[in-house]
């Protein structure tokens, strides 16, 4: 029973007060713009502190060059299924002469012990901040715009800051009249690094580095969450690891050569899947020493590290880059152990992917946590929801590939040359959705193509995109259809 105390009452409306206040400042506060984010903890402006930290950066990786000629591949690697019970063994078709491998084992080592130990190496960040990181220019911005709707359709509230290569790539009415309203800022990689120094492949890591945020989320342009990623910030396995990560269909094909430079056991091939870096979580605070080292195997990638990790194989790129430099530091991480799942249609003549569908680590971990390893053994438990889709081949830009023009297999056409949807299939993976994702992203790219604000300097026919755009959505969402599938379990 409660008995009535004046003290009691005054706690009481206290506390009312201040939720209310707390209430209205959460209705009505909108995130600052990235720029505007780290005040107290930094006098120095963004762009000088990028300039600074690059500066000393650049120079502690020219000295630790890996000092030989980049390593032979004997053939490719072919793509393997990734199998957690049984493998074959590691490939090895790495060409290096002895005196070529000590040179890159010793630089490894002393290109570690110098970012170690190099106090003017300061973090660009402000801490505890946190926001989203992408990269977008030419045809890959209209599709970053819809990815970041589809952000802001979760109800995100994420700053999100958007590296462009250089000055070519950058859209100044894009970036001023519609990034902002969305929490978006864009930002020019060579404005920091210089003209040519880093491609478009090796543009990830050092964005992560230069970006204002601590704790991020790395996007790809083709990439959109299902529900809002700060939730995956705030929840095991990213609080006790401060790094998580996403599979590739494939198995790892990392040569033996690169343990042996960077001085790791070889593991075993039926560890992990090799990774897929369309997406990742990642906290400055914790994997500084990480991101220092992937940063040194995406520079000097093309050249030597890139074919190390990969020998070839499917997408070979920074991929492997950020698990490796963890291990090689000896810094922790959670990999998701979930298989990725390709989403498509059925064709006449097999199942024909455009897109990835990435689980929810919060579930993945609560089944692994528990010993339960569904990549082992699917019948252990349910899979968790999926979290994040990669829209990646072709991408969605109706400009282009989309609805078939110069591409055979266009995702949009049935077999039978009509309109439809391109993700029908697997069933149970549609399923694992929740609701209907395709439809909520061809809202995003309507909305984006026929908004006569928004103006891509590769559209050179806006009215047309637009027109073509509203065609296929009457056709294929406007109305429910046969061919849709269930986005819900039964049962
Ligand atoms: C893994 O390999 C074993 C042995 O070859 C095989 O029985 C099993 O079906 C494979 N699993 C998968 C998921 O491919």
């Amino acid at each position: 029973m409660s008995v009535f105390r004046p003290g009691r009452l005054r706690t009481l409306l206290c506390a009312s007060a201040a939720l209310i206040l707390i209430c209205t400042f959460y209705l009505y506060w909108t995130p600052p713009p990235a720029s505007t984010v780290p005040s107290t903890a930094f006098e120095v402006p963004l762009t000088e502190r990028q300039s600074a930290f690059w500066k000393v950066l650049k120079v502690i990786l020219d000295t630790h060059a890996p000092n030989c000629p980049s390593p032979t591949l004997r053939l490719p690697v072919d793509a393997k299924h990734f199998n957690a019970t049984a493998s074959d063994p590691r490939p090895d078709y790495i060409l290096l002469g002895n005196e070529e491998l000590q040179a890159m084992k010793d630089a490894h080592a002393s290109y570690i012990n110098d970012v170690k130990n190099t106090r003017k190496l300061r973090p660009v960040h402000a801490p505890g901040t946190r926001g989203l990181i992408s990269t977008a220019g030419g045809s890959y911005l209209p599709v970053f715009l819809s990815s970041l709707r589809m952000l802001r359709r979760t109800g995100s509230t994420l700053p999100v800051e958007v590296y462009m290569k250089d000055a070519t790539e950058y859209e100044k009415s894009i970036c001023t009249n519609v990034l902002p309203d969305l929490g978006a800022k864009c930002l020019i990689l060579s404005d920091i690094v210089g003209k040519d120094t880093i491609q478009h492949y090796q543009l990830k890591v050092f964005a992560v580095l230069f970006s204002s945020f601590e704790e991020i989320i790395w996007m790809d342009a083709d990439c959109f969450p299902l529900d809002k990623p700060e939730i995956l910030l705030n929840h095991e396995p990213f609080t006790s690891t401060g790094m998580v990560t996403w599979p590739d269909f494939w198995a790892s094909s990392i040569s033996p050569l690169y343990f042996e430079i960077s001085q790791q056991e070889i593991p075993p091939m039926t560890e992990r899947q090799s990774s897929e870096t369309g997406v990742f979580l990642i906290s400055k605070k914790t994997h500084y020493l990480t991101l220092l080292l992937a940063a040194y195997y995406n520079y000097y990638g093309p050249s030597h590290y890139f074919r190390l990790l990969s020998q070839g194989a499917a997408g070979e790129g920074d991929k492997e880059t950020f698990i490796q430099a963890a291990t090689a530091v000896g810094q922790p991480f959670y990999a998701v152990s979930e298989r990725v799942q390709a989403l498509g249609r059925h064709k006449p003549d097999g199942f024909s992917g455009s897109a990835m569908a990435q689980s929810d680590p919060i579930g993945d971990y609560a089944l692994t946590s528990q010993g339960k390893w569904r990549v082992q053994d699917p019948s252990v438990d349910r899979p968790p929801r999926v979290f994040f889709v990669h829209a990646n081949y072709p991408k969605f830009n109706p400009a282009e590939y989309i609805f078939g023009d110069k591409w055979e297999t266009a995702p949009t056409l049935r077999p039978d040359g009509t309109e439809g949807r391109a993700w029908t299939a697997p069933e149970d993976v549609l399923r694992r959705f929740g609701l209907d994702i395709e439809k909520a992203y061809w809202e995003e790219i309507k909305t984006l193509s026929c908004d006569p604000e928004i103006k891509f300097k590769t559209w050179k026919a806006k009215t047309e995109v637009c027109k073509k755009v509203e065609s296929y959505w009457d056709t294929v969402f406007a109305e429910p259809h046969e061919d849709d599938p269930k986005f819900v379990e039964e049962g």
